[in-house]
């Protein structure tokens, strides 16, 4: 039956073509030819409708077998082309572990970001919260809100940077020369209890061995309804024994004037200058290392919050002076410089970065 010799020259015909593809999307183009909708099988399946019952008895099952085999020798055909792409893949990607391996990087992480970092894993651990704010200052956040009063002479004291640009107060914005304004940004945004720390660059017009006009500071700020100067010291002692990783740190509380903090107190740490070297905790000599005090009520009132129930503590410290303390570099300048030589000596591996386990230093 010329139908038979059809369908076995069909058959043969679509298996040799199979074989030979040899790559997915012939393959692909093959079966959507021989079984997709308007495919050459599809069409002599839609024939049989046509046929009397004797001759669909007979073709129907030929047909199906047909279109199983067809359909089984793409299936196949088709898992050996994705196990030939991906040997050939895993051939091209090969890794050959006879190279000598990849030069590690050269970069360091700069001993401020490592100190910053270290700082922020302390006091983090104490329930800090960290804020930022711009090194572009409104002379309210830097020194009105902070109750220097308007023309006082503690605004010259901080020899300030001031811009052209003004504030919508029509004064001249200034570079920020403390970090304590994010004391105020933070108590206008957000209510009490409040305590965070913030670490960032400031700037005012000086510059030997131990200043430059840019250097980092950081700020701390506890707002709550009970916070005293106990909790300072307490704080402050700890952050200092965890920062220098030594156990008898001792500090001395100092009276001194801020105009955003009463009582004010500067503080020193212990330390021995004997051999012609700083050393953090032993020794009877002493160093100042941060301003401290509680929020003064006028800086309450003037970030919108009610002194006769609020209360707090405030701190500032020089962070590049932290530094140079405890990985014993002597003059600050070099540390923007960028010269690539201190960087090396200097700096950190990036892979080591501080936590607590492991410790800070
Ligand atoms: N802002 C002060 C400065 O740069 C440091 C300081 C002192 C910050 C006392 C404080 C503080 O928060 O309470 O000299």
């Amino acid at each position: 039956m010329t139908a038979n010799t059809d369908l076995e020259t069909i058959e043969r015909d679509l298996l040799a073509r199979v074989g030979a593809a040899n790559d997915e999307a012939t393959l692909e183009a093959l079966r959507v030819e021989a079984l997709g909708k308007q495919g050459s099988i599809s069409a002599l399946m839609k024939n049989l409708g046509s046929m009397s019952p004797e001759e669909r008895k007979e073709f129907g099952p030929k047909l199906n077998g047909l279109k199983d085999r067809v359909t089984e020798a793409i299936v196949v055909k088709k898992a050996t082309l994705a196990e030939a792409a991906l040997d050939a893949q895993l051939k091209a990607e090969a890794v050959d572990v006879t190279l000598p391996p990849v030069k590690p990087r050269s970069g360091t992480i700069h001993p401020v970001s490592q100190v910053m970092e270290e700082l922020a894993q302390i006091f983090g651990e104490m329930g800090f919260s960290v804020e930022e704010g711009p090194d572009i200052e409104t002379d309210f956040n830097n020194f009105t809100a902070l109750n220097f009063p308007p023309k006082h002479p503690a605004r010259e004291t901080h020899d300030t940077f001031f811009m052209d640009a003004k504030d919508e107060r029509g004064e001249r914005k200034v570079l920020r020369t403390h970090t304590s304004p994010v004391q105020v940004r933070t108590m206008l945004k957000q209510k009490p209890p409040i305590r965070m720390i913030c670490m960032g660059r400031t700037f005012r017009k000086d510059s030997d061995a131990t200043h430059t006009p840019m250097f980092h500071q950081i700020e701390g700020l506890v707002i709550d309804e009970t916070s005293t100067m106990a909790d300072l010291k307490s704080v402050l002692i700890a952050a200092i024994k965890a920062y220098f990783e030594v156990d008898d740190v001792k500090l001395r509380f100092r009276p001194h004037h801020f105009p955003f903090t009463e009582p004010s107190a500067e503080v020193d740490v212990g330390c021995d200058r004997s051999g012609g070297q700083i050393k953090i905790g032993a020794g009877d000599d002493w160093l100042e290392i941060l301003g401290s005090g509680m929020v003064h009520p006028n800086v309450l009132a003037n970030c919108g919050i009610d002194p006769e129930k609020y209360q707090g503590y405030a701190f500032g410290m020089g962070i590049d002076r932290l530094a140079m303390l405890k990985y014993g570099m002597n003059d600050l300048r070099a540390f923007f410089d960028a010269d690539t030589r201190w960087l090396k000596h200097y700096g950190f591996s990036p892979y080591l970065l501080p936590g607590l386990a492991q410790g800070v230093g």
